[in-house]
């Protein structure tokens, strides 16, 4: 199996904030994948801005030094090195002022597709818009693309979006949610809609009730102040787990093109009730042998925010009446392990005695580790013991399936990138998308802090607090052990 590498026209991509976390981690490994792929034409440029006074030959030494440091370098050849640095440039420049623009609009002075990356926290993505647009670089062509998070809540994603149009067309602002870059967030729409044998399925009918986990190991130090401001609910449901929900909750769209896709993603997001307060479990994580509480590594005593969170969500369509959405998501818990369980109900009948037992089928599509999809089957268990029931899976991982270069499939950040290269949206947020989530989102957030209710704490390395277990026995159900 190899991948297929589709050529993108030659472009510009000015990363704004070029010395940060984000272009170190992500952005500039992955378009020097990209780049050892065959994918950047010769004649690309990326174009490094941020304030630090770098010139281009001392910036290329700090990208070499971040490859080498978050990179996949192992086995690439001093020359691809050589050669990907000599399409770097940069340019030292005030957000917030006037230096350095004049020098980016002579750079940027040429024929090619041109993309501007806002790699900066939120407050400078209007005064970036705006002096794009007052140096004379937004252009009809160019491209902006904007990080989480987008806004805090309604109003102010309301305001951000108005700010950006102000100087772009909705068509040039891709805002970026990296799990829908994700490989397998995108197989998720392939099993869908590229099968005949789930649709007809895929509702309240046949579906008892559907689980999204998303589960992390880490904590948050390093960064802290953001989070305690963000907590679980504004860091990964607003956006992550909201993405995971509409294409696993959408109707088919009719065609796989950007506005069909958004178009019925909001649909879903319009469609949420809300939720009641039993119908949630906020938790923060507590000190373990070795590893410091949320308390600590937020550095505030009085820390308020979530680092776990649990819901059910009820979508109110014909699809979906009746079959709750489970949705977790935390840190410190025992695995990084995340999976989408659609969990069908029982056969209406069962021709077996009771002692048989009853199974039900599972189809588990795991996002990460381990990508793949899994089957639960019900079958007799072997022997002449006679007809028992038992469960089997028929288990694809996408590695052993596919061949080793399933593994080697592209970061998030490396399709997302070069889909904004080919001026393609499907994978990004639409500002309606944006703000019909935090219309859904404000008022669970508000109805907590009304009720001025705390956290609860959980042990690190387990499954979050035990209310987020209760939370799905009381509906006579239980979450799936969360392993990778
Ligand atoms: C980010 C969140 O958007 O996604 C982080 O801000 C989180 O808190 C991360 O850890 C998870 O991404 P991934 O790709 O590691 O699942």
């Amino acid at each position: 199996m190899v991948s297929r590498t589709i050529p993108v026209e030659e472009f510009d991509l000015v990363i704004f904030g070029a010395t940060g976390d984000l272009a170190q981690r992500k952005i500039l490994p992955s378009l020097f994948r990209r780049f050892c792929a065959g994918q950047m034409p010769e004649g690309a440029r990326v174009i490094g801005a941020a304030r630090s006074e770098h010139d281009t030959k001392g910036y290329r030494a700090f990208v070499r030094a971040a490859l080498k440091e978050h990179g996949d370098t192992a086995g690439v050849k001093p020359a691809d090195f050589t050669a990907f640095l000599e399409q770097i440039e940069y340019v030292t420049l005030d957000a917030k002022g006037a230096a350095g623009w004049k020098e980016l609009k002579a750079l940027c002075d040429r024929d090619v597709v041109h993309a501007f990356y806002f790699s900066v926290g939120p407050s400078l993505f209007e005064d970036l818009a705006k002096r794009l647009h007052k140096h004379g670089l937004a252009g009809e062509e160019c491209r902006i693309v904007v990080e989480k998070p987008f806004g805090r809540d309604l109003e102010s994603a309301r305001a951000l979006n108005a700010a950006l149009r102000t100087h772009f067309d909705e068509g040039q602002i891709y805002r970026i949610d990296h799990y829908l870059g994700k490989e397998t967030v995108q197989n998720l729409m392939a099993v869908r809609f590229g099968n005949m044998l789930f649709e007809p399925l895929w509702n309240s009918q046949y579906i008892d009730h559907i689980q999204i986990t998303v589960a992390e190991t880490v904590g948050v130090a390093g960064r802290g102040e953001y989070y305690d401001r963000a907590g679980a609910m504004r860091d990964m449901v607003q956006n992550h787990i909201m993405q995971l929900l509409c294409l696993i909750a959408m109707e088919p769209p009719a065609r796989f093109e950007p506005d069909a896709v958004r178009d019925e993603k909001l649909k879903v997001i319009r469609a949420l009730e809300p939720v009641a307060p039993d119908e949630l479990v906020r938790g923060q994580y507590e000190a373990g042998d070795d590893t410091p509480g949320y308390a600590e590594d937020v550095g505030e005593a009085e820390a308020s925010s979530e680092s776990f969170i649990a819901l059910k969500a009820h979508i109110s369509n014909w699809r979906w009446a009746g079959t709750p959405f489970y949705m977790r998501t935390g840190k410190r818990l025992k695995e990084r392990a995340s999976e989408i369980a659609v969990v069908f109900k029982d056969t209406p009948h069962s021709i077996f005695d009771e002692d048989a037992g009853r199974h039900r089928n599972i189809l588990t599509i795991r996002l990460q580790p381990n990508e793949g999809i899994e089957l639960g089957v019900t079958i007799k268990e072997p022997g002449p013991g006679g007809m028992r029931l038992i469960d089997v899976p028929l288990d694809m991982s996408f590695a052993e399936a596919l061949g080793p270069e399933a593994g080697d499939v592209a970061d998030a950040y490396e399709r997302l990138i070069m889909d904004v290269i080919r001026g393609n949206q499907t994978l990004f947020m639409r500002d309606d998308e944006v703000e019909a989530a935090w219309g859904w989102t404000d008022p669970i957030i508000a109805g907590w802090q009304e009720r001025g209710d705390a956290p609860l704490t959980y042990a690190p390395g387990s499954s979050g607090p035990h209310d987020a277990l209760m939370l799905m026995h009381q509906d006579g159900r239980r979450w799936r052990e969360i392993k990778a």
